[in-house]
């Protein structure tokens, strides 16, 4: 398995197969009384979070603790960060720990591919900057995989705010890797400038595209779309690409919804359409846990089964 999880371009198509199969057979665990498996005892991960974050950082937690590593969580704010100190020597500082995997977030892109330089640790990319995000692409296939048998000629819209996404970047990534057709959807303003070069199609007319797909991927609106001038307001780009519950109705009958959260209900999804029998989000929340398990069981945990694992 790869040592450092910066880019979902680390893996291939057998490697992302791996890791969804694994996930699938260390997802009952959550419902089981006990909710442990033993795998990663006496092996330490650190979340590195110079971001918010709720999911992702609840998530990577819960799934470190499941195959019972301990786990140290790491915020910027209220550490040494606010009085100066750089990624490096933090990076230095926690090495210095024996801590095996660190688990970072960061506004820029680029830094988890910087620490994995400077530490003996495996490095996993829980988001950076516009970059990537790739147990996010992760999860997102996992959660799609449970409702279509195979992805490829599989048809998936990521509508909204593309240029500014590192999730766009990596599903766009890795279901084309495994055979997927993705169109882009959203006002030019916020498609990415070098959009030609990604191999997918791109247009603005969300109501031509929703009959025809698959999977209806929703992003968030920022706030500072808007004030930078992306957007004219919050209120046209919900009417003009929302996806309301009349736009949903345009879906195929067996289409999903997804988005990664955090949503802003009522701007790129309203609270019906987020809620219909046919929106997956909250199963792509509960399934962030068993991937993850999976990419640490396999980065850190060796070879030996799951089966034998769970006995142990
Ligand atoms: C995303 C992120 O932070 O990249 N959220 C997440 O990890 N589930 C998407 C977003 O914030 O828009």
């Amino acid at each position: 398995m790869i040592r450092h999880l910066l880019s979902i371009r680390d893996l291939d198509p057998d490697g992302i197969e791996k890791i969804l199969a694994t996930a699938a057979s260390l997802a009952d665990v959550g419902s089981r009384q006990v909710k442990k498996y033993p795998t990663l005892r006496g092996r330490t991960i650190v979340n590195l979070f110079y971001e918010s974050s709720t999911r992702t950082r609840l998530s990577f937690e819960l799934a470190a603790k499941r195959l019972s590593a301990d786990v140290l969580n790491f915020s910027a704010s209220g550490s040494s960060v606010e009085k100066g100190e750089s990624l490096k020597d933090t990076a230095q500082t926690i090495e210095a720990m024996g801590v095996d995997c660190i688990v970072v977030r960061h506004k820029s892109s680029g830094a988890p591919l910087r620490l994995s330089k400077w530490v003996s640790a495996n490095v996993i990319n829980a988001g950076d900057g516009m970059h990537e995000h790739p147990t996010q692409a992760l999860l997102d296939l996992y959660t799609m995989r449970q409702h279509f048998p195979s992805f490829a000629g599989l048809r998936v819209a990521i509508v909204g705010d593309v240029r500014h996404s590192r999730v766009a970047r990596s599903d766009v990534l890795a279901l084309q890797m495994l055979g997927a057709e993705v169109t882009l959807v959203g006002p030019p303003t916020l498609m990415p400038p070098n959009a030609s070069s990604w191999g997918v199609e791109l247009t603005a007319e969300i109501e031509e595209v929703l009959p025809k797909i698959d999977v209806v991927y929703v992003l968030r609106i920022q706030l500072e779309r808007m004030e930078a001038g992306f957007l004219p307001s919050l209120s046209e780009y919900s009417r003009l690409w929302g996806l309301d519950s009349r736009r949903a109705a345009l879906l195929k009958d067996d289409a999903l919804i997804m988005h990664p959260g955090p949503m802003n209900r009522g701007v790129e999804v309203s609270a019906e359409a987020a809620e219909l029998p046919r929106s997956v989000i909250t199963d792509q929340v509960a399934n962030g846990i068993a991937t993850r398990m999976a990419l640490l069981y396999l980065m850190l945990g060796g070879e030996h089964s799951v089966e034998a694992s769970a006995s142990a």
